[in-house]
């Protein structure tokens, strides 16, 4: 009978998630400025596995090789002393100096990290680039269920509105200058409680938001966009046939900012009109080239915009091709090259293409 006993402790604590004994309290102990990503597995386990492919699990510069390779041309073309992209890119790290990175592995690898972002408070506006403040508390977590949820782990706050309406993203996200006033790069916002960052990049997806609760949904935390994900957001973006002759087609796009973002990418429209006889293909690609005189540059060098093609926020932008498509099948994909294919080549990178949507006329 003992035996017996002693043994099913003994399986039942290897499930130590069903157990709000000592041993969680003791993992539950925050060390440095933030409890640390690992202390949140146990218990928001899909959450975890989500969050590992997203591109905030991936922003450092260990763990995103078109990130370092850009990083190690910007250092040696300006000199560089300490990590400033730190700010959004690995954001609990203090000591930015270059030479100590491999000291500080450990709190560059907590990325942009879920107490990080559970913790941001407001969002301060500055023209170089926002400013996350964070709550000075630690194991204090906003949330947004209503009603309020209640965990005996750690303290929920959930009247924060930021994290309900995306206003919480655009600490890192809004825009950022470079050192000669520049904007390289700008996200506009239309956020309202009905339709916003966090509605469309984390939509409620089945499973619970935690093991020890039951909840049909949660929150989709691997922030779905080109790199995580695109099919989430491809309802966003509208492909129409709009006449065969000639072949015009037009894209909509819903998202309240332009279509791309980053100047590194490149949308690209491809069609194939295919007959009886054969198939040819079109394309199409669409820019925001920044850069100075004239000419493309690195961000840190920009002072303009050179080129600028993308589509914008709530655009419908209509195309035409020199053809007449008669009663072809005409087959449309909307995809993006993550790294422009030039600047791909000479960092080195794989361009990453991605497809966002496909249509069949
Ligand atoms: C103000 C916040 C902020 C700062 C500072 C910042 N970044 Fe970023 N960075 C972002 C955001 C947000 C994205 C994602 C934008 C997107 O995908 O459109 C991003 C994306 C990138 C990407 C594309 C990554 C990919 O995998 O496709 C590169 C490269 C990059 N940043 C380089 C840098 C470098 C180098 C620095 C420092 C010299 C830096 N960033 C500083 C916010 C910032
Ligand atoms: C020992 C278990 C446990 C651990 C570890 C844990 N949580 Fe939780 N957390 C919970 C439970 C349980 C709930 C939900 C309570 C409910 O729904 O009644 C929850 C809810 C939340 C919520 C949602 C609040 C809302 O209402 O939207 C957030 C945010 C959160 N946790 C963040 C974190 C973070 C960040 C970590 C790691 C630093 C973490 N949790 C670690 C058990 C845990
Ligand atoms: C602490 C800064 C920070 C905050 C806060 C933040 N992000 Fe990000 N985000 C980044 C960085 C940095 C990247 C780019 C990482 C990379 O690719 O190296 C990024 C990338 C992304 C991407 C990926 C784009 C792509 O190329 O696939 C999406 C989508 C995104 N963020 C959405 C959000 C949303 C939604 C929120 C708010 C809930 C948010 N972010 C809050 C820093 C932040
Ligand atoms: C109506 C839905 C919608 C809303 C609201 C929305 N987005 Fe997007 N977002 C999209 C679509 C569609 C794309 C392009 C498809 C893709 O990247 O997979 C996109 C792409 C992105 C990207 C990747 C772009 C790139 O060049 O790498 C980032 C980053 C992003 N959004 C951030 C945000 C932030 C921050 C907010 C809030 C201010 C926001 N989005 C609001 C639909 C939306
Ligand atoms: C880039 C910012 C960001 C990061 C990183 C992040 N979260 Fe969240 N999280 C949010 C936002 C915003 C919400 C609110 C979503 C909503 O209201 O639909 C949220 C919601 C949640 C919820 C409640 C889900 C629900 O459906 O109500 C839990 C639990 C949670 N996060 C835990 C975590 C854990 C654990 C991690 C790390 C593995 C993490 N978060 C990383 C921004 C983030």
């Amino acid at each position: 009978m003992r035996v017996i006993i002693f043994a099913s402790i003994f399986t039942l604590s290897l499930f130590a998630n069903i157990f709000a004994g000592p041993g969680v309290k003791k993992s539950m102990e925050i060390k440095g400025d933030f409890a640390e990503t690992k202390q949140c597995i146990r218990c928001h386990l899909d959450i975890y596995e989500e969050y590992r492919s997203s591109p905030h699990f991936n922003s450092t510069i260990y763990r995103d090789e078109v990130h370092r390779k850009v990083f190690e041309k910007y250092v040696k073309a300006t000199g560089a002393k300490e990590y400033k992209c730190a700010k959004c890119h690995t954001p609990e790290l203090k000591d930015k100096t270059i030479a100590n990175f491999d000291k500080n592995r450990e709190l560059i690898d907590e990325a942009v990290a879920c107490a990080y972002c559970h913790r941001i408070e407001k969002i301060e506006h500055h023209p170089k680039a926002n400013k996350n403040i964070i709550l000075p508390k630690k194991g204090v977590y906003y949330g947004t269920r209503e009603p309020q949820t209640r965990s005996d782990y750690h303290k929920i706050i959930n009247t924060n509105p930021i994290h309900k309406n995306g206003d919480t993203c655009m600490g890192c996200h809004s825009h950022k200058q470079n050192a000669h006033g520049f904007v390289v790069c700008r996200t506009e916002s239309n956020n309202t409680m009905k339709q916003n960052c966090v509605t469309c990049h984390m939509p409620q997806v089945p499973g619970s938001l935690s093991d020890r609760v039951n909840t049909p949904t949660h929150a989709y935390h691997g922030f779905a966009g080109l790199q995580s994900d695109p099919k989430k957001l491809a309802k966003y973006i509208h492909i129409e046939l709009v006449s065969k002759n000639p072949l015009t087609i037009a894209i909509k796009n819903d998202a309240p900012h332009a279509l791309l973002l980053h100047p590194l990418r490149v949308l690209r429209l491809k069609v194939a009109v295919q007959d009886k006889n054969d198939t040819k293909t079109f394309e199409k690609s669409f820019v925001r080239l920044i850069g100075k005189d004239g000419n493309p540059t690195p961000p840190w060098v920009a002072t303009e915009v050179v080129k600028d093609t993308m589509i914008k926020k709530g655009e419908r932008r209509v195309v035409k091709f020199d053809i007449d498509a008669g009663d072809a099948v005409i087959d449309v994909e909307l995809g993006v090259f993550r790294v422009n294919p030039k600047m791909a080549k000479k960092l080195g990178v794989k361009s990453g293409y991605v497809v966002l949507k496909r249509e069949r006329f």
